[in-house]
């Protein structure tokens, strides 16, 4: 069986400039192969120094034990600001608590069997709009982002995809990733204060035409609970909970800010898992039957079939090991730390890969290779714990995680009980880190019924 699509690695030395070409490009095959098997790396250039930490003890450190001394760099918002303005993703310390205090809520265990059925209704729709290209070639991240983006319209604001101001919404959103393919750069290296920075033209103005559109969403909600007429969905619940500690509740632009965010961090990251659990579907037909075997269970829209659909599940949290849609995230230092036997000075940037950690070779029985049963073996399980972080961990976990680990195995699933997907021969899929990570020219998959 050969291993599933990995991005070639870069020589071991390369120049600043040479590294900096390359990342610009993608960077994931920027990074040297080493990387697979180090505890932590350093990364020294003129301007910065940074560490990529893969070992376990040092990553709870940073995301667990002490996440208040290592937070989100401020410069790593730079790109994202003109669109996600003051959003629960790029703030700090008492205004990101408070926000997460409002949010978390509207995410709980509970909450999640309330929004099950506008999932459903999703996934129903996602298999219906398969069905013209039967026994056809399709590009699969297409059709999962605009499932994905479903999800969360009819999740947030109770519309389907089709409503005008949904549609319009994802449509500026492909624009603006057009617009803005460095953000990596920007994100990833922190720059000096004067070097130009790299809005591409257009980035702004795309940002702007999606906020307005969201304000008007979020504006017509505030006068439906105003009248007492809004559904009961995860919008209204996020703006009728008032904060317990002060009592405040986001007013319409703090709130334009976080349906930002969750449109982005909740539709792009499920988009790209569903196409790569798709395509690993199509690359091991004999997983792809035993689900189709499973799926048999999706006959009525009941949250109980998901406690049913635990293959599903292993595939797709065996996807997100293999290509996690965040591949990267940043932290800054705040103190001086020693980590394995290194002084940490404060400002250094942390860098912390799901990607290197969920394929690292001393950690990993099978690092490469596709196989959802090693959840059950004693390495798969300890590796959950300690080396699986798909969705960060610790305080600032993914809100989303319980949800996306509804909607994943679900919508998947439901594709899978009426079709089979094969993989096309010459249009082998290579990773790289776009906003999350995709398909350098897309996953094409050959579509039949089941
Ligand atoms: C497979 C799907 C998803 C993956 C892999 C994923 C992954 C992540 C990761 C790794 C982070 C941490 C980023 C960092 O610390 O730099 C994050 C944060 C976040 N995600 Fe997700 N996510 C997914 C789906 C969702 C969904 C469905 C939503 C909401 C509807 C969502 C909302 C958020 C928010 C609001 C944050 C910021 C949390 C904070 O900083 O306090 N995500 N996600």
């Amino acid at each position: 069986m050969s291993l599933p699509p990995k991005p070639a690695s870069r020589p071991d030395r390369v120049s600043l400039w040479r590294y900096a070409r390359l990342f610009r490009a993608d960077i994931l095959s920027a990074q040297p192969a080493r990387l697979y098997r180090a505890w932590m790396a350093e990364f020294r250039t003129p301007f910065f120094r940074s560490y990529l930490m893969n070992q376990p003890d040092l990553i709870k450190t940073v995301l667990k034990d002490r996440p208040e001394d290592f937070p989100k760099s401020e410069r790593i918002g730079e790109g994202l600001r003109p669109l996600l303005g003051n959003s629960v993703f790029l703030t700090n310390g008492e205004t990101w608590k408070r926000q997460r205090r409002i949010i978390d809520p509207a995410f709980e265990g509970g909450r999640l069997r309330e929004t099950f059925p506008a999932m459903w209704d999703a996934a129903e729709a996602a298999a219906a709009r398969l069905a013209p290209h039967t026994d056809s070639v399709i590009e699969i991240e297409a059709e999962t982002s605009h499932a994905a983006a479903d999800v969360i319209f009819r999740t947030l604001f109770s519309i389907p995809i089709e409503h005008h101001l949904a549609r319009d919404v994802f449509e500026e959103f492909k624009a603006y990733q057009r617009s803005q393919p460095l953000l990596n750069l920007a994100a990833f290296v922190p720059l000096p204060r004067w070097m130009p920075r790299f809005f591409r033209r257009g980035t702004k103005a795309s940002a702007a035409r999606i906020r307005r559109l969201i304000t008007e969403l979020t504006q017509g909600r505030m006068d439906e609970i105003a009248a007492g007429t809004a559904p009961d969905d995860l919008a209204t619940k996020i703006m009728t909970t008032a904060d317990p500690v002060t009592g405040a509740r986001f007013d319409t632009e703090e709130m334009v800010d976080q349906v930002a965010i969750f449109f982005l961090a909740g539709h792009e990251t499920s988009a790209s898992a569903l196409a790569w659990t798709l395509y690993l579907m199509a690359t091991h037909p004999e997983w792809q039957d035993r689900l189709a075997a499973e799926a048999q269970v999706l006959e009525a829209c009941d949250f109980a079939v998901m406690s049913k659909l635990r293959l599903s599940r292993d595939v797709f949290r065996e996807a997100l090991r293999l290509y996690p849609p965040v591949p990267m995230m940043v932290r800054e230092n705040t103190c001086p730390e020693r980590f394995r036997e290194r002084d940490v000075k404060p400002g250094a940037q942390l860098v912390l890969s799901p990607w290197h950690l969920h394929r690292h070779e001393r950690l990993w029985d099978n690092p490469d290779g596709f196989d959802p049963t090693r959840w059950g073996t004693e390495n798969g399980q300890k590796c959950q714990r300690e080396a699986y972080i798909p969705f960060s961990a610790g305080a600032r976990v993914c809100t989303g995680a319980g949800f996306a680990m509804v909607e994943g195995p679900l919508i998947l699933s439901r594709i899978l009980r009426d079709y089979r997907v094969a993989a096309v021969p010459g249009k082998v899929p290579v990773p790289v880190a776009h906003l999350t990570v995709r398909s350098e020219r897309g996953i094409w998959l050959r579509l039949t019924r089941r």
